[in-house]
C-alpha cells in the first residue's frame, strides 16, 4: 500500500494509522497488568514518540502527566554512537526517585538510545525502568538493551512518519512509512 497525499510522496506504508491505534490498545493493556499500584513515572522521548505516548497515555487514564526528555543521536539516517540526554519540563532526580519509570520511545534501532535513558534513570533513582517502544529493529543493534514492549519489529528500514522524521520532516504523516529518496526526487520533480 502507498501513502496516498497531495502533500507528501507516495511512500510505501509498513503501518496505517489503524494498524499503529490497534497495537497501542494492545501495548497499554499489557503494561497494565505489568504495573505496580503506584502510579509509574510516564517519559516520552521527545519530539519522536510524542504521538504514540499520547495514545499510550490516554489509553492508561487516571490523567498521568507525561514528562520529556531529550537524547539526540542522529543526523540524517545515521546513528552518530554518543547520547546526549537533557531532561525537560521540570524532570529531576525528584520526580524519579524509588518510581517505575515508564520510557515512551517511537524506535529502538542500534539501542543506545534506550541504553543510555535507561542508565540514566536507575542512576538518578528510578526503582525500575521499563521501555515501550512502538518499533524495534532487532537487526541493527550494537548495545543489548531489554525493551519490554514492543509494537512492532521491522527490518533494517529508515521510517518516517507517525512523529518519526528525516532531519524535521514527515512527522505528522499519519502513517508509519519508509522513506525512500527516489519516491521522494520523482514527487518533488512532478510537483516544481
Ligand atoms: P538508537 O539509539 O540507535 O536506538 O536510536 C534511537 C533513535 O534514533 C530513535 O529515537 C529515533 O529518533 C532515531 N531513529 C532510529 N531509526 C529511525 C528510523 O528509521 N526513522 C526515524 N528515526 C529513527
Amino acid at each position: 500500500m502507498l501513502a496516498v497525499s497531495a502533500s507528501s510522496p507516495p511512500f510505501r506504508v509498513l503501518f496505517s494509522h489503524v494498524d499503529i491505534l490497534r497495537r497501542s490498545h494492545e501495548l497499554v493493556r499489557d503494561l497494565q497488568t505489568c504495573l505496580s499500584d503506584e502510579p509509574p513515572c510516564l517519559v516520552q522521548v521527545i519530539q519522536g514518540a510524542r504521538p504514540f505516548a499520547r495514545l499510550i497515555q490516554i489509553g492508561l487514564a487516571g490523567g498521568l502527566p507525561v514528562h520529556e526528555v531529550r537524547a539526540s543521536s542522529y543526523e540524517g539516517t545515521e546513528s552518530t554512537g554518543a547520547v546526549k540526554i537533557t531532561m525537560l519540563d521540570g524532570l529531576d532526580a525528584q520526580m524519579v526517585n524509588s518510581r517505575e519509570v515508564v520510557l515512551l520511545e517511537d524506535i529502538v534501532d542500534t539501542g543506545r538510545t534506550i541504553a543510555a535513558l535507561r542508565e540514566h534513570f536507575l542512576a538518578l533513582g528510578a526503582r525500575r525502568v521499563r521501555v515501550v517502544s512502538l518499533l524495534s529493529k532487532p537487526s541493527r543493534r550494537v548495545i543489548e538493551v531489554e525493551v519490554e514492549h514492543i509494537g512492532f519489529e521491522i527490518p533494517d528500514e529508515f521510517v518516517i512518519g507517525f512523529g518519526m522524521d528525516l532531519n524535521g520532516r514527515y512527522r505528522e504523516l499519519p502513517d508509519v512509512v519508509v522513506y525512500d529518496a527516489e519516491v521522494e526526487r520523482t514527487f518533488e520533480s512532478v510537483n516544481a
